[in-house]
């Protein structure tokens, strides 16, 4: 009897030990590392961007989504940075297509693809705002 309740506390505490080391998924544009991005950080993903992941997502080459469709990236930030660094490293199957491994930028550092997907969720917000600013004036 004493086994068994011994067996179960350990079980009991290895499963916190396991929850406390899997932090919550945060909105990547409530994330603190997005917020607190520093012009020289946005720089280093700007580069990556304008080398790599520009080709597919500014003209929606090979399947990939465009920077203006807000309800897509909108979700996509609700998946938090972790999971969507995940996708860029590994590469991603979409229902038009493909992303490759790394975004194709195969000499990128795990840092470079990280900042990369940070600056291409900024550069959204700024794209989408043009948009909607433009469509205003377009109704006056
Ligand atoms: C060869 C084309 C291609 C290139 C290059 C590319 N992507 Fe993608 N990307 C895609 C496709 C296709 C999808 C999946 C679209 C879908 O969900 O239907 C995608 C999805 C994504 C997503 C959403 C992932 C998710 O889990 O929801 C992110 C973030 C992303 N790309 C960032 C990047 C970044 C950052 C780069 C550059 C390092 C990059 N992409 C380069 C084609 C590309």
């Amino acid at each position: 009897m004493d086994k068994v309740f011994r067996n179960v506390s350990i079980f009991i505490f290895a499963f916190f030990i396991g929850c406390e080391k899997k932090s919550p998924v945060v909105n990547i544009y409530d994330s603190k590392e997005y917020k607190s991005l520093t012009r020289k950080e946005l720089n280093v993903g700007e580069s990556i961007w304008a080398t790599a992941c520009f080709r597919c997502h500014m003209y929606g080459t090979n399947g990939a989504v465009l920077l203006d469709e807000k309800a897509y990236w909108d979700s996509a930030a609700s998946k938090g940075i972790d999971e969507l660094y995940k996708s860029v490293w590994e590469g991603k199957k979409g229902e038009n297509g493909e992303m490759p491994a790394k975004g194709f930028c195969n000499l990128c550092s795990e840092d470079e693809i990280r900042k990369s997907v940070l600056y291409l969720f900024d550069l959204a917000k700024k794209v989408q705002a043009a948009n909607e600013e433009q469509s205003m004036n377009n109704e006056e």
